[in-house]
């Protein structure tokens, strides 16, 4: 039996569901246990995209059960539109339980977050506008709707009147802007809960069931390190809690219970949205590495910003996530350019840092100190051994281990499942 929890390292968009479908096969469970719609995943299967934002990847395999943790906000036509899109592809696929304790997102909470974004001007977060930060407000706030709500009808909208009772004069007075008709509202998510209904649980206890009976259980994170409510960039961050530690509290399963922790790392780094980025890279190069691995949202199509990988910031991955390997994805993107650079340390008014500095003022002003490594020439896309990569490329890769502290579980190489080099058994 193994438990095994996958993080992005960075700033999201590292490939986590590449890998987390990769390691699926061995896997009877995949586990969400952050975040919302504002994730995307795009898994390549027989030549075939699959682009999700809310079921787990593993959803791609018919024998797995795929569950959506009390961790995650929920956007029900969301998921509707994700089980219909499957299902239109005629691909037979797992099947799915979502927690009665996952919060759902209301169409005024996504309206909450385009006006947020608006009154923050200059200083906007860049957030997906997917309702995500309202949403989670008010699950701490305890005034939110819960997907076991859809459930007891009455209750629902009864709550939601409540909740329509404060968002309207906001919405109308303050923002000048139409309000929500209870009773419609009420309709459309009480419609949706017809098509979810078989599938809620109480998933927590499933997932208890499954590691009691010795199953292989994947947790799989949402966004990144750097995005975490706590840890991360504040306040150029999501709401939730993508570091490994989410993961228990989002899936609601003890820290006894997990067994590895895999850290996602791309073999540069990007970003999508705002906040600082010490090593983005405003010239040709930083242009090329994002053509050259289309680096462009799966929620929001946004161009990513790109830069060199960041070794710091892994560091800060690895001991945040206690990450006992890392994948390092992407690596076929940087065929072709002459020079690599690593950042491994950071220079604050000549001082030098060795650490993620947590202050944004700091942060702003660090200049990354680099170091430098021949690159290759060659496709390396078809490679299927870590023996067959360029010394160059082997000696990059041993470098970061080196920098981070880590070893390698995974390496990939390219879009498709057969594109994965394993280093190790993950389960
Ligand atoms: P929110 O999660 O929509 O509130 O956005 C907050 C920040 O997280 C913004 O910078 C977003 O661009 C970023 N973000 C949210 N989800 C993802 C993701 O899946 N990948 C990369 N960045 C994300």
């Amino acid at each position: 039996m193994s438990t095994v929890v996958i993080v992005g390292t960075q700033w999201g968009d590292e490939g986590k569901g590449k890998i987390t479908d990769y390691l699926a096969r061995e896997a009877d469970f995949v586990v969400r246990y952050q975040g919302g719609s504002n994730a995307g995943h795009t898994v390549v299967v027989d030549g075939d995209e699959y682009r999700l934002h809310l079921i787990p990847s593993g959803i791609l395999y018919e024998d797995k059960t795929c569950v959506i943790g009390n961790g995650v906000v929920v956007e029900p036509g969301v998921l509707c539109a994700e089980l219909d899109y499957l299902h239109g592809k005629k691909r037979r696929i797992g099947s799915l339980r979502i927690s009665d304790c996952a919060h759902l997102v209301m169409p005024y909470h996504r309206c909450l977050d385009e006006i947020a974004e608006e009154s923050r001007g200059a200083d906007k977060i860049g957030t997906t506008g997917r309702g995500i930060g309202p949403a989670y407000m008010d699950k701490a706030a305890r005034v939110g709707l819960r997907v076991g709500d859809l459930l007891d009808p009455e209750g629902f909208r009864r709550q939601l009147q409540r909740n329509l009772e404060r968002v309207n004069p906001l919405l109308q007075k303050m923002y000048n802007r139409p309000g929500f008709d209870p009773d419609e509202l009420a309709a459309e998510y009480l419609g949706y809960a017809e098509q979810l209904r078989p599938y809620i649980a109480d998933t927590s206890l499933v997932i208890d069931e499954a590691i009691r009976q010795g199953k292989n259980v994947l947790f799989e994170g949402a966004q990144g390190t750097l995005l975490d409510n706590d840890h991360g960039t504040y306040p150029f961050v999501t709401s939730s809690h993508p570091v490994a530690g989410g993961a228990c509290i989002g899936a609601g399963v003890g820290p006894t219970k997990i067994d590895k922790v895999i850290g996602v790392a791309k073999a540069y780094t990007s970003r999508v949205g705002d906040g600082p980025f010490p090593t983005e890279l405003f010239d040709d190069v930083g242009a090329w590495i994002r053509e050259q691995g289309q680096e462009y949202g799966t929620t929001t199509g946004r161009p990513r910003r790109c830069g060199w990988l960041d070794a710091v910031i892994l560091r800060y991955a690895a001991r945040l996530s206690g990450l006992s390997g890392l994948a390092v994805t992407r690596l076929d993107t940087l065929s072709g350019l002459p020079t690599l650079k690593i950042c491994t340390g950071y220079l604050y008014k000549g001082e030098r840092l060795t650490e993620f500095p947590h202050r944004l003022e700091v942060l702003r002003e660090c200049q990354p100190v680099y170091e430098e490594m021949p690159g290759w020439q060659e496709d390396i896309s078809h490679l299927n051994s870590y023996e067959a990569l360029p010394e160059t490329a082997k000696r990059y890769l041993q470098r970061i281990v080196e920098l981070v502290g880590v070893p390698i579980a995974l390496i990939s190489i390219g879009r498709e499942r057969a594109q994965t080099i394993g280093l190790e058994d993950a389960f």
